[in-house]
C-alpha cells in the first residue's frame, strides 16, 4: 500500500504560502520552488539504502555509511515539474533526469502526451516523478504509466499541492507509488483547478500569463 506523506514542517508551510500569494513574482516563485524541493528531497530520500565503507579520517580508520547503489532518476512532468529539478539536483547531484511532457486538454482535462525521454537504466533506479500540482491526478497517473511501461519498478511521486481527488486517483491506479505532498488542499473547482491552490503552476513559474 502506498505511503502518503503530507509535510507539516513550518519552513515548507511558510514557503508554500508565499507561492500561493498572487502577488509573488515568477522569479520569487521559482526560487521558492527550488527551496521547497530541497527541503522535501531530504524526506523523500529517507529510505535510500546505505552500505558500510571503510575510510580514513585524519585521526584513524573507520567504517562509515554511504549511499549504496539504487541511483535516483528525477522525472519532471513538463512544464511545471521543471521548477523542482534544480532543488532536487542540489541534494542528489548524481541523479539522472528524464522528462515526461504532458498537458491537460483544457476542455476534457485529460492528459495529452507530447514528449518522453528517460534514462536508459530506468529499471535500476529509484524514480521520483515531480510536479507541483496533483489536481484530477490524470497527469500523475499517466506519468507513472509511462515510466512503468519503460521498466521503472520503484516509483515515488512528489508534489507541492494536492487535491483529495488527485490523491484518490493516483493511489487507486498506482497503489505501489508513495506520494509526498507539501500541502493538501480542499477540492477542485469547475475548471479542475485546485482550491485554494496557487493557480496555474506552469504560468507562475515561467511567467506566461
Ligand atoms: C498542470 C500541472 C500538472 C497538471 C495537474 O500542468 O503541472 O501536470 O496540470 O493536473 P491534473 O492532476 O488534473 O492532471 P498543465 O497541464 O497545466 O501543463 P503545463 O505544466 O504545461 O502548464
Ligand atoms: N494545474 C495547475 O497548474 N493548477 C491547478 O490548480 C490544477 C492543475
Amino acid at each position: 500500500m502506498a505511503k502518503i506523506m503530507v509535510f507539516d514542517h513550518p519552513l515548507i508551510q511558510h514557503k508554500v504560502s508565499m507561492m500561493r500569494d498572487k502577488n509573488t513574482t515568477s522569479k520569487e516563485f521559482r526560487d521558492l520552488a527550488r527551496e521547497v524541493a530541497m527541503l522535501m528531497a531530504y524526506e523523500v530520500t529517507r529510505d535510500l539504502p546505505t552500505k558500510d565503507v571503510e575510510i580514513e579520517t585524519p585521526i584513524c580508520k573507520t567504517k562509515v555509511k554511504m549511499l549504496a547503489g539504487l541511483d535516483t532518476a528525477i522525472i519532471p512532468i513538463l512544464r511545471a515539474g521543471l521548477g523542482f529539478v534544480d532543488g532536487m539536483l542540489e541534494i542528489i547531484p548524481n541523479a539522472k533526469v528524464g522528462h515526461v511532457g504532458l498537458y491537460r486538454d483544457p476542455d476534457s482535462h485529460e492528459p495529452v502526451e507530447y514528449y518522453c525521454k528517460l534514462p536508459e537504466d530506468i529499471d535500476k533506479r529509484r524514480v521520483i516523478i515531480v510536479d507541483p500540482m496533483l489536481a484530477t491526478g490524470g497527469s500523475a497517473v499517466a506519468a507513472c504509466d509511462f515510466v512503468k511501461r519503460k521498466g521503472a519498478k520503484d516509483v515515488t511521486f512528489m508534489c507541492l499541492i494536492a487535491a483529495p481527488e488527485g490523491i484518490e486517483a493516483l493511489t487507486t491506479a498506482h497503489p505501489d507509488v508513495d506520494i509526498f505532498i507539501a500541502a493538501k488542499d480542499e477540492c477542485l473547482n469547475e475548471n479542475a483547478y485546485i482550491v485554494p491552490g496557487l493557480g496555474d503552476a506552469g504560468d507562475r513559474i515561467f511567467g506566461t500569463k
